[in-house]
């Protein structure tokens, strides 16, 4: 496994388990046990996705049966629209903390920004209490834009290590992924796969071919070549594999670029300038 490191020297693995539109169902605790014995080092939840309880079930069965440490793992979960607010911020973070049966999260991400401002601010210097006063271990943000991004860091003295955003090859967020890099904050794909809609694109097809790799390959390895950590979700076991299993070949930088060259900014999540749950 590769991993990306943050500004605060804390680091994370370049590919984790997506668990969105996973039911808090056994289905939820064997996909995310499975991925750790295969393994996945990093699990993304949220509050909002209803499943905590199943994914720290999923947690603590892996545990059981890999002899893993939590310091092994890295967790992450998000603080949803009703609980910003300076402080509501610690309370929604002990409730995920109690849903998910751990002491800590490696990860507490803002899901979205929303449309005022002063709410945002006020719910990250929220965050930035949790991150002062906890075990907690990195903050980050979500779905932020530049000019989130901008009104924030003029304003706070912790700035995200992460921000977690729609990215796939036909919404490259080639200049989100600059002002990042330029910011040292990582960014993270959620929805790298296009919820599965990219797989059949004839360019990522012929490259797939190429390498005698999978199309869902294909894309994790663009990701993880430009640096960007990626969380691709799947609840089928040979896909959990088939997802982790892109750190034994290259893209050339022709087919970078092909890839690149995909962009249509084409989203398949609402626009987070606009969008309050
Ligand atoms: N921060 C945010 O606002 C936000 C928003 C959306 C998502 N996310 C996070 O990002 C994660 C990933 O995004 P996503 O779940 O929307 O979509 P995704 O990872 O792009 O795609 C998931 C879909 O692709 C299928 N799939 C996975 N691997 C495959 C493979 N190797 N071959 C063929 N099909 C494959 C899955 O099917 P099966 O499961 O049936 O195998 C599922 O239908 C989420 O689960 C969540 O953790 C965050």
């Amino acid at each position: 496994m590769q991993y990306k490191k943050f500004y605060n020297g804390n680091r994370i693995p370049q590919v984790g388990l997506g668990t969105f539109r996973v039911e808090n169902n056994d289905e939820c605790n064997e996909a995310v046990k499975f991925a750790i014995e295969e393994g996945y080092r990093s699990i993304d939840t949220a509050k909002v996705y209803g499943n905590e309880e199943k994914v720290g079930e999923g947690i603590r069965l892996a545990l059981e049966s890999t002899g893993l440490k939590r310091e092994d793992l890295f967790i992450t979960s998000k603080l949803y629209f009703e609980d910003f607010g300076r402080e509501n911020v610690q309370p929604a973070y002990q409730a995920s903390l109690d849903r998910l049966g751990l002491d800590y999260l490696d990860l507490y991400l803002m899901h979205w920004p929303g449309t005022n401002e002063a709410i945002m601010i006020n719910t990250w210097k929220g965050m930035e209490d949790l991150y002062k006063n906890s075990q907690l271990k990195n903050i980050g943000v979500s779905n932020f834009e530049v000019e989130h991004l901008e009104a924030l860091l003029a304003q706070v003295s912790f700035k995200p290590v992460i921000n977690q955003v729609e990215c796939h090859p036909y919404l490259n967020q080639h200049k989100l992924r600059h002002y990042l890099e330029a910011q040292h904050i990582v960014m993270e794909s959620w929805s790298p796969l296009m919820n599965a809609q990219i797989l059949s694109d004839d360019t990522i097809q012929q490259i797939a071919q190429t390498h005698r790799r999978s199309a869902a390959q294909i894309i994790i390895r663009w990701n993880v070549q430009h640096g960007i950590v990626t969380i691709p979700k799947s609840v089928t076991p040979n896909r959990i594999i088939e997802n982790i299993n892109v750190f034994d070949f290259e893209l050339t930088d022709d087919e970078m670029t092909q890839i690149d060259n995909l962009n249509k900014n084409q989203r398949i999540g609402p626009d987070p300038k606009i969008f309050e749950g």
